[in-house]
């Protein structure tokens, strides 16, 4: 008797079990089959765009946090913070200050644009090499800018880089069959290359081997460098930029820094610093400047000189923006080009007293303007090496 009822009660605890599971199973099915289904939906578009690209977050939770501490989520503020920067009593340089009220509009196009594949990249589902070729050339195609500050609001999101109107768009896709609406589903197309990026970093791949922006072979996808990646090799949708918050931590920037050596001369009374670049592939966009504050201190870390080298663009895009700007030059000071054949750059260092040497201190500032001063930079690295004498 006793087993009987054993089995009976078994028998009654799977069926329950199976009543409750299968029908959660069989909506889980559908779900993932339709997942990009609500795009198409009146309530969705109804939406504002800050709410469209939250739903993104319901499902796609680390892109979403990771997109939002990135560069892109915060352009269109970044934007609107510089423009009132240079219109305050804390600036003053009325050139510069016009020519970013009158082109402002224009600013806005790669700071808070349309959706890329539904507008200029549309055509690179089918001709990606075509496009590309068109894009490298000086006076290529630009993205145009949304309308409406509400719709501006989420700056460079989850649709200027994924959607083309009709479904999300990635390298990643592999359609399945049990894709129950393919219009509606992610296809797989696009960005088989860096053509997502370029249109708006032009001016790091213009300079660059064609082969480098529009190929997609692993080793020079621009994300390769600048997405973190976790301890299996997936990447985690964060963008390194020159505002990281603490928890993101940008190797490169560490390696930049093991690239510069220091040596006392044979005579002992002066330093020399070289810089062999290992580490930084490509040219910089004309904003930015990197500024390494290299000191040399005695063992109880008193100073004992300082040699401060920047690279940035300031001759070629002073020369470019002289008109823009009224016949004026940018403020700054003219930094270094960055060599990529392995040349060394060599600076000397006048040092108080040379026997002392103990440390070599080399810190990193990130300034994205090298026309503004440098107390608006960013301190992103330091390190610390004993001098070997
Ligand atoms: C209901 C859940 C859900 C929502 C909401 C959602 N997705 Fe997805 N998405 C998925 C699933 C499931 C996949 C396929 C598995 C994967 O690649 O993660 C996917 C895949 C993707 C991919 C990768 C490409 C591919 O085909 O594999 C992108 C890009 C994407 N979604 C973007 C978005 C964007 C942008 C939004 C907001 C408009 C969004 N998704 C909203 C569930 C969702
Ligand atoms: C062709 C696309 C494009 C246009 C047009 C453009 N920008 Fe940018 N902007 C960028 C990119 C790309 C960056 C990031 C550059 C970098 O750091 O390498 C950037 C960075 C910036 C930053 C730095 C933000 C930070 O992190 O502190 C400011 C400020 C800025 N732009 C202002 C402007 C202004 C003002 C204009 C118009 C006069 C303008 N931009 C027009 C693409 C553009
Ligand atoms: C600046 C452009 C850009 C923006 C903005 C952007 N993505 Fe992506 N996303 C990419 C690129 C490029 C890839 C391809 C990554 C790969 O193949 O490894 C990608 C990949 C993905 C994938 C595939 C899985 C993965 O993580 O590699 C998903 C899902 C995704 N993005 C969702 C989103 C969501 C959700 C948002 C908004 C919160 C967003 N993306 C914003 C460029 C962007
Ligand atoms: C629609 C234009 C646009 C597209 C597309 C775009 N970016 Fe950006 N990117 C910007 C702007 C504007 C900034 C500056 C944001 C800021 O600092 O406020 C930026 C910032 C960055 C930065 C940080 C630069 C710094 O000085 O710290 C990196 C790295 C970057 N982008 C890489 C990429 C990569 C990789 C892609 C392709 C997957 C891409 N971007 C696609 C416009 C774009
Ligand atoms: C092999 C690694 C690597 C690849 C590939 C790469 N970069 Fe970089 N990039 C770097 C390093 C290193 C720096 C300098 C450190 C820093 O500022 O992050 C840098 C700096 C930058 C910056 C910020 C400084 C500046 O001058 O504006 C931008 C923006 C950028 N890269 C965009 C791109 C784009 C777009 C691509 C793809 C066409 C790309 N990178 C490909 C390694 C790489």
């Amino acid at each position: 008797m006793f087993p009987k009822r054993k089995f009976i009660a078994a028998i009654f605890v799977i069926a329950l079990a199976a009543i409750l599971v299968l029908p959660l199973y069989l909506c889980n099915q559908k779900a993932t089959a339709a997942y990009h289904n609500f795009l198409g939906s009146e309530d969705f578009k109804k939406l504002s765009r800050t709410h469209q690209v939250a739903k993104c977050g319901v499902c796609h939770k680390q892109q979403f946090e990771n997109e939002l501490k990135g560069p892109h989520s915060h352009a269109y503020q970044m934007l609107k913070e510089h423009r009132d920067f240079v219109n305050s009593d804390k600036y003053d340089c009325d050139f510069y200050t016009r020519q970013v009220n009158r082109d402002f509009e224009g600013c806005t196009g790669c700071h808070t644009p349309q959706n890329l594949f539904e507008t200029i990249l549309y055509d690179s589902i089918k001709k990606p090499e075509k496009l590309a070729a068109e894009l490298i050339k000086e006076s290529h195609l630009r993205p145009e800018t949304r309308d409406g500050e509400s719709a501006r609001a989420t700056s460079i999101d989850c649709f200027s880089c994924h959607y083309d109107g009709k479904q999300m768009v990635s390298l990643k896709h592999i359609t399945s069959k049990e894709d129950s609406i393919p219009e509606h589903q992610t296809v797989e197309v696009i960005a088989k290359n860096n053509i997502s990026c370029f249109l708006c970093h032009a001016d790091v791949v213009k300079t660059m081997n064609p082969a480098f922006a529009i190929k997609r072979t692993g080793s020079v996808l621009c994300i390769n460098c600048h997405q973190e990646y976790d301890a299996s090799g997936k990447g985690t949708h964060y963008y390194f930029w020159n505002k990281d918050p603490k928890e993101k931590v940008n190797v490169d920037i560490f390696s930049l820094l093991n690239d510069f050596h220091f040596k006392l001369l044979p005579n002992r009374k002066a330093g020399e610093i070289t810089w062999i670049n290992t580490t930084i592939p490509h040219p910089m966009s004309p904003g930015p400047e990197m500024v390494f504050k290299c000191e040399v201190l005695d063992k109880d870390s008193n100073l004992l000189g300082t040699k401060v080298i920047r690279t940035n663009k300031k001759k070629q895009f002073d020369a470019e923006m002289y008109a823009n700007l009224e016949n004026n030059q940018l403020l700054g000071i003219e930094g270094d080009a960055v060599t990529f054949d392995g040349t060394p750059l060599t600076y000397s260092i006048d040092l108080k007293n040379p026997a002392k040497a103990e440390l070599f201190r080399i810190s990193l500032l990130h300034k994205a303007q090298y026309w503004f001063p440098d107390s608006l930079g960013v301190l992103t690295a330091v390190k610390v090496n004993s001098v070997n004498k």
